[in-house]
């Protein structure tokens, strides 16, 4: 593959780095995307009928069902190299920040440390009521399990239409993105804010800034390096290129 020599030594001198994924980096383990996720039985419904709390509190079972069925799939897949080469950047890079959009959990399960789930996680749940997590539930298909602590429902601890982003996660991302001298996009169509920023603030920082999609994406015209392909595919070349 053929890489930029001027990233290649960038990144062998870079002591600070910062990454943003999305629904991308997944696809090659076979996660469909939150859309593709609305297939068969659940075509009928709108993103708006499955992913607020408006909806929740319409039809909670509705809602838990499709999540149980989004949760499934993502525990019967397995990162791919893209993941796994996210990790060796971290062992390389004295000061690496890993951002998601994804829900999956694919990064941690990769071996990525400290990753910052901006949307949150498909795999935990929390009281829709009091907010406590539930390390565990019971459910017996039949109804929402609900809260050891107030009785309220279960709900998936993901970030719904309408929600507030996970203050601390979005402060240690601005941070980390303010503070790196390459930040990269990967696998994120860029149109979802205030993640979509997060590339632009970096430049304005003086950050080197790199995309790396199987399409151009509206950051692509601002970006100092586009690297087109799959994830899979590019980021673990980059990892060779660079440090062997
Ligand atoms: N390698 C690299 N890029 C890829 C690959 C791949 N193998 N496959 C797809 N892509 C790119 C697509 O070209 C697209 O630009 O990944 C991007 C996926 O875009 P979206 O589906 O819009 O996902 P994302 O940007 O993560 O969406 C952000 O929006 O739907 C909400 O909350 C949801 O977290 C999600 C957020």
């Amino acid at each position: 593959m053929n890489l930029p020599a001027e990233l290649v030594s960038l990144l062998r001198a870079c002591q600070r780095a910062a990454a943003l994924t999305g629904a991308g980096v997944s696809q090659e383990s076979g996660v469909p995307t939150f859309r593709d996720s609305q297939s068969g039985l659940w075509a009928q419904y709108r993103p708006e009928d499955l992913a607020t709390p408006e909806a929740f509190r319409r039809h909670p079972k509705l809602v838990w069902d499709w999540y149980a069925m989004r949760r499934a799939r993502a525990d019967s897949v397995a990162p791919n190299p893209g993941h796994y080469a996210l990790v060796a950047m971290a062992r390389q890079i004295a000061d690496f920040t890993l951002i998601t959009q994804n829900v999956d959990g694919l990064h941690a399960r990769a071996g990525s440390p400290n990753v910052i789930e901006l949307h949150g996680n498909i795999r935990r749940v929390k009281c829709f009521d009091c907010g406590k997590p539930a390390a565990e539930w019971h459910g017996d298909g039949q109804s929402v399990p609900t809260c050891a602590a107030c009785g309220g429902l279960l709900r998936p601890d993901v970030v719904w239409f309408g929600e507030r982003l996970p203050p601390e996660a979005l402060e240690a991302a601005w941070a980390a993105t303010r503070a790196c001298q390459v930040f990269f996009s990967i696998g994120t169509s860029g149109l979802v804010q205030p993640a979509a920023s997060l590339a632009h603030v970096a430049k304005e920082g003086g950050a080197t800034v790199v995309e790396i999609n199987l399409e151009p994406t509206p950051l692509t015209p601002w970006v100092d390096f586009f690297l087109r392909g799959k994830s899979g595919q590019i980021l673990p070349a980059l990892v060779t290129a660079v440090w062997g």
